[in-house]
């Protein structure tokens, strides 16, 4: 269970309201989490409880960021936009990314928060993300222009910058990626690209979680992602934290990435021998 009295002195006033939130709501998922493995027997399994699970941690989450914050606006996966008094700023908010995973038992998901601004009647951008692991306590985490940075609950809590790989070699590289699932479009094409991809490359992993699989490309675990069909809710704070940790970030489709959902990431050198193959 996180401690949520641990110093978080260093962090700009924002950040520390936002990882604040993440805590709280990850401390309901975990909870809930240990639930999840007794209902596995029962023929239905799980699935209402962890819906339930999903909203009542995203409560806990717009709660505790309306309270620091009061009058912005949210998206919320389970909620909906929620239209405050000030629309300049706006928290995405992904509250279980990695639901299946959840619902199984397999301890690999997330919460995932953004905050988006817009100034001066410009477009809305990206200017703070988190991603809190409430299983492995890693809380990835950017600010516009400051960085990204990784701080590990379980290594005594000290911040670490984010750095990706520096690998240049595709057939040296690991990529992550997300298969579409019943339900879900896109299946002949994704096929094609994990041919392309998995017969010139070192591997592709499949975790369940974009929010992770960003976060964790952003530390270099990875070498690249992608993945289509995203949501907003999915991508938005992995979005700012791979970037300020220096990767590049397109859209597989054209236009606005957090907009199509199309995405695909990795350094300068692999983002051309990667695009090649899934494009
Ligand atoms: C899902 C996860 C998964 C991705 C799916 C998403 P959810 O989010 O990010 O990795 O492949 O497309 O919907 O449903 O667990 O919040
Ligand atoms: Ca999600
Ligand atoms: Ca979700």
């Amino acid at each position: 269970m996180p401690d949520l009295s641990e110093t978080t002195s260093h962090l700009s006033p924002l950040m520390r309201v936002m990882q604040f939130a993440a805590r709280k709501g990850s401390r309901n998922l975990l909870r809930d989490f240990g639930e999840v493995e007794h209902l596995q027997v029962s023929r239905k399994g799980p699935a209402d409880f962890v819906s339930r699970a999903d909203k009542k941690a995203e409560e806990v989450i717009i709660e505790n960021l309306g309270r620091d914050r009061p009058g912005y606006s949210f998206l919320a996966e389970e909620s909906g936009e929620i239209t405050g008094s000030d629309k300049t700023h706006r928290f995405i908010i992904d509250p279980l990314d990695g639901t299946t995973n959840f619902l199984h038992g397999i301890p690999h998901f997330a919460i995932s928060i953004a905050l988006e601004r817009e100034i001066d009647g410009n477009p809305k951008e990206l200017v703070a993300g988190v991603i809190y692991n409430p299983i492995t306590d890693e809380m990835f985490f950017a600010e516009k222009g400051k960085g990204a940075y990784l701080n590990d609950g379980t290594r005594g809590g000290a911040d670490r910058r984010l750095r990706p790989s520096k690998r240049d070699i595709f057939q040296d590289s690991l990529f992550a990626t997300g298969i579409p699932f019943l339900g879900r479009p896109g299946h002949a094409k994704f096929l094609k690209e994990l041919h392309q991809v998995m017969g010139h490359s070192s591997g592709v992993r499949r975790m369940g979680s974009a929010a992770l699989d960003l976060a964790w490309t952003a530390a270099g675990r990875y070498d690249g992602f992608w993945e289509r069909g995203l949501a907003t809710w999915d991508i938005a704070a992995g979005i700012l934290i791979a970037q300020e940790a220096g990767l590049i970030v397109e859209s597989l489709s054209g236009g606005d990435v957090l907009d199509t959902g199309d995405i695909i990431v990795a350094n300068e050198a692999l983002m051309p021998q990667l695009k090649q193959r899934v494009e």
